[in-house]
């Protein structure tokens, strides 16, 4: 605390010395101006007058009247020979050419009575005394005033290092593992915001802790089925079970813990700030079709509709995610639907929408945000032989956000759930180009 009081208020004195050093030197200066302006105006007069006075008396009685005007003249004044004071060439030529001269040491005024050796001499004046001269009682009063200043500093810092001291001590809790800490600081507090920010990342790291934690279950949980089963499988093989119907058995549950180690770490990737798609310009009809035809193998037909107004339509995605969220939705409305799967493809106002239709029964809509979250499936999916880890979703979700779009899931004109997919793009004409 000390240190840093130290260098708060050091820094304060030296601003304040600085603008008062700078301030009070303009204001003597602009002061010692107009000073010098009426002075020279008032000996200029009174030198008339003096000179004028004289102007018809012989010189053997100037002494004398010089002495009776001097009670009546406002400054001292003295008749002296031109060369009474040492004076600069320049000085002496201006005095000797008829001009008023100050000489600064002394505080005078010199004017030659013409045609004589003589000068009338005015001063010393007191107050010509250089006012940018620093005194004691300056000295005194700026000394005050700086220890004055380290009052307002230590008031302001005294809550100001409370405050800080408070969140250090819970950023070090939170170091060790305590994410539950909260700052707590007054509303008037100059640290308030920081607090709030402290809070709010606090918060943050508890929930993706929680969540972690949530999804490091959901794992476990899922390896543990194929994994029991296998063993399950390897004792019937010991007992002397027909061996080709165990293995192929077997040979199934790793593909199913491959396949749920492939879809995580496909989300993790997906996941990470520093991922890029790689869009490009798609033709999107064919494409379509193409990926179609592979993904209703063994299966129905999935018609293809184009609602782009265009017959080849070029759009900006990453093909290799995007055949992946397409394979992701048709795989869940084959898996959930009802046998009848549609695909649109639509474009407006600078957005892409991709639709995948089935006639199930449908999400109901207070779980649909919840399904886009790993690991979250409906109540039925996750024992059915059908349900699969609840990552499809949220790979199709995190994808369409590295687009820059979303997924949306509503209810088809088929009955069942609409998958729609939305991202930006231009659309052009493939055969224009
Ligand atoms: N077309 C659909 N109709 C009805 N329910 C659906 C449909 N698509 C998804 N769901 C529900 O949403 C849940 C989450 O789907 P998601 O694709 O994320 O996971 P999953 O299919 O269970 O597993 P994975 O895709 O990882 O193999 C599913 O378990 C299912 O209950
Ligand atoms: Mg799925």
């Amino acid at each position: 605390m000390r240190q840093l009081f130290l260098r708060f208020y050091l820094t304060v004195v030296v601003c304040f010395l600085a603008s008062a050093l700078i301030i009070g030197g303009l204001y003597k200066h602009m002061i010692e101006r107009i000073n010098q302006h009426y002075l020279t105006d008032i000996f200029q007069t009174t030198i008339s007058i003096v000179e004028e006075e004289l102007g018809d008396l012989p010189q053997s009685i100037w002494h004398s009247e010089i002495s009776r005007l001097r009670g009546k003249l406002p400054v001292p004044v003295e008749i002296e020979q031109l060369d009474a004071y040492t004076l600069s060439p320049g000085n002496r030529t201006a005095l000797a050419d008829g001009d008023i001269i100050l000489v600064e040491d002394e505080d005078i005024y010199l004017h030659r009575i013409p045609e004589t050796n003589l000068m009338v001499v005015l001063g010393p004046v007191p107050y010509l005394n250089r006012l940018d001269n620093i005194s004691w009682p300056d000295i005194v009063g700026l000394v005050l005033m700086c220890a004055a200043l380290g009052i307002p500093t230590w008031l302001w810092m005294r809550p100001f290092w409370r405050d800080l001291l408070a969140l250090i001590r819970q950023s070090r809790k939170m170091g060790n593992g305590d994410f539950a800490v909260r700052a707590v600081l007054s509303e008037n507090s100059a640290l308030s915001p920081l607090g709030s920010t402290f809070n709010r990342m606090a918060h943050d790291v508890e929930e993706l802790t929680a969540s972690r934690q949530q999804m490091i279950d959901a794992i476990s949980h899922d390896l543990r089925t194929p994994l029991a089963r296998m063993r399950y499988r390897l004792e019937a093989l010991k007992a002397g079970a027909p061996a080709e119907a165990q293995t192929a058995g077997m040979e199934r549950d790793l593909e199913a813990i491959d396949q749920l180690v492939e879809e995580w770490l496909t989300l993790r990737k997906l996941e990470r700030s520093q991922f890029k798609l790689e869009l490009q310009p798609m033709e999107m009809q064919p494409w379509l079709e193409r990926q179609l035809g592979e993904l209703a193998v063994g299966g129905v037909a999935i018609p293809l509709e184009n609602a782009t107004g265009l017959r080849a339509p070029l759009m900006e995605a990453d093909s290799y995610y995007l055949s992946r969220v397409l394979s992701n939705t048709i795989s869940n409305a084959k898996r959930y639907g009802g046998g009848r799967i549609e695909v649109s493809l639509g474009w407006h106002d600078g957005v892409a929408t991709l639709n995948v239709d089935d006639n199930g029964p449908g999400i109901p809509e207070s779980e649909r945000e919840r399904l886009l979250q790993p690991f979250e499936r409906l109540e039925g999916s996750r024992n059915r032989s059908t349900g699969g880890y609840g990552l499809g979703l949220a790979i199709v979700a995190m994808v369409m956000r590295g687009h820059g779009g979303d997924i949306r899931i509503e209810d088809s004109p088929l009955g069942g759930a609409r998958i729609a997919l939305h991202w930006p793009t231009s659309l052009k004409d493939a055969n224009r180009i």
